[in-house]
């Protein structure tokens, strides 16, 4: 027989023991079990909760658990779900009785009957979710490890306990988890995993839009996001999910010229992006910005390929894909919003940076010049060094632009320097049209360079500007 493995040492934080003491109260044996005990293995960051697994009652454990710690904590019970959770100090903690489950085809919530440790091992998803360490005085720290997930941890692979088969149409989500972990931990999915995700597609359909984005948003925020875009495209599930980005697939050819396939170009810049920023909501930009690309494209004789318009149509259909994926409708998709309807403007200005250019580009952008320029950069992926390089040194020289205009004249958080009071004490009038052109020239004369953004020199331009619409100043010396 094989020596059994002790992984004790990850079971140091004081929680264990006690718990380990409330199932020697109970008579019942309890395991740490899934991401806590893999992630240990992985000597990844652990996460902040644990799962336990009660051979017994989850919630009868959880109470005897909070008798044994200082200040009894507040032990919540999910009738429904038969668990119950506590939270001590820094963590939380979740007990389930093990338990069988079986499936019917409409719906991920399974019939639940009590079961022994190894039923509970095989309704989990993946074989590295299933180890589980002993919590018992006797055995403590010993892992149980039925499915080799051991092996599968070293060999870096994504394998179901049971068939596919089951796994996935039992509950779909476990397609995006899959994905997932691959993406999060550069493993691969195993053969008959790839090929029963892509047999059972369409039961994506019975998960909850929630669900599914909080999936996308960790294949977002982890270090190569393409990995699992690509994943989820060979599948068939970004149809369902992201439409608009299957539409950028492919390359078409008229008369010799070809455009580049944008959607292998999104998934560039998304790795880009993700080697300078964990900003989710501009990593969702990068991921949208060339949306609109679809819709606009054409081809003419005379200029070629062009997507006219792709960065406003983008930036629209940016709000229809937030609705109908349930993600929130509030400023974070009005930033998304925002970065694909202004990701060209740098990269034009950077073939001739001028003073003018640049102070429109800050005034517009606004406080989010900083992203805007991150995702601008991240859009460069030629392959041609020369003008890799090129395109690098003109986000440069804008850089340092816009730190010069900035200095003296502060667009960014733009204040107009006369206010619409002050315009109406001068020319003694009431609220009125004339207040707004004026206002509107002398914001367009400062970004053109043509008075510094100063009170002085913008009251002396209202002043010409209103004499130029008729209105004569009343000599009031209070309104200077
Ligand atoms: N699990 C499962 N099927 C799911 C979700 C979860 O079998 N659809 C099981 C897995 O054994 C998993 C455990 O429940 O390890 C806990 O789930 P969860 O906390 O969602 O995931 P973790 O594995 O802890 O990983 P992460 O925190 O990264 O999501």
């Amino acid at each position: 027989m094989s020596e059994i493995k002790n992984y004790k040492e990850a079971l140091q934080h004081p929680i264990f023991d006690t718990i380990a003491k409330a199932s020697a109260n109970l008579e019942l044996d309890s395991y740490v079990i899934g991401g806590f005990v893999r992630d240990h293995i992985l000597q990844r960051k652990t996460a902040k909760d644990i799962d336990i697994v009660a051979v017994g009652s989850g919630i009868a454990l959880a109470k005897e658990v909070s008798k044994l710690l200082p200040g009894n904590p507040k032990v919540q019970v999910f009738k429904t779900y038969g668990t119950a959770m506590l939270k001590a100090d820094d963590i939380e903690v979740e007990f389930v009785g093990a338990r069988k489950e079986s499936y019917s085809e409409d719906s991920r919530n399974p019939i639940v009957e009590n079961g022994s440790l190894e039923d509970d091992q095989n309704r989990r998803d993946f074989t590295i979710n299933t180890l589980a360490l002993h919590l018992s005085p006797e055995n403590f720290g010993e892992i149980l490890d039925p499915f080799n997930g051991l092996e599968d941890l070293k060999s870096k692979i994504i394998r179901t306990p049971l068939d596919p088969d089951i796994t996935y149409s039992d509950d779909p989500l476990r397609m995006m988890r899959a994905i997932r972990f691959a993406t999060q931990l550069d493993f691969k999915i195993e053969p008959t995993s790839l090929k029963a995700i892509t047999k059972n597609k369409d039961r994506i359909k019975i998960i909850t839009k929630e669900r599914i984005v909080d999936e996308l948003h960790k294949i977002i925020l982890s270090n190569k996001p393409s990995t699992g875009f690509i994943l989820l495209e060979q599948t068939g599930l970004l149809d369902y999910i992201l439409p608009e980005l299957i539409a950028l697939k492919g390359i078409d050819e008229v008369e010799g010229q070809r455009h580049k396939d944008n959607f292998y170009h999104t998934l560039e810049v998304v790795d880009n992006i993700a080697e300078n920023t964990d900003n989710l909501w501009l990593r969702w930009a990068a991921l949208l910005h060339d949306i609109g690309k679809a819709p606009t494209k054409k081809f003419s004789r005379k200029v070629g390929w062009t997507f006219h318009g792709h960065e406003f149509v983008g930036s629209k259909m940016v709000f229809k894909l937030f609705k109908r994926l349930k993600m929130p409708l509030n400023e974070k998709m009005k930033f998304v919003q925002k970065m694909v309807l202004m990701s060209s403007r740098p990269i034009v200005i950077a073939t001739e940076v001028t003073d003018s250019a640049v102070r429109r580009l800050v005034f517009d952008a606004g406080e989010y010049i900083e992203e805007l320029m991150t995702l601008c950069e991240a859009d460069i992926t030629t392959k041609n060094p020369k003008r890799f390089k090129k395109y690098h040194n003109n986000f440069k020289i804008v850089r340092q632009k816009m730190i010069e205009v900035e200095e003296r004249d502060h667009v960014r958080n733009f204040q107009p320097p006369v206010t619409g009071e002050e315009i109406m004490k001068t020319f003694n009038i009431k609220p009125s049209r004339e207040i707004g052109i004026i206002k509107e020239a002398i914001k367009e004369a400062i970004l053109e360079g043509e008075i510094p953004n100063e009170h002085e020199a913008a009251y002396e331009y209202m002043v010409k500007k209103g004499e130029e619409l008729g209105l004569i100043t009343e000599s009031n010396e209070n309104s200077k």
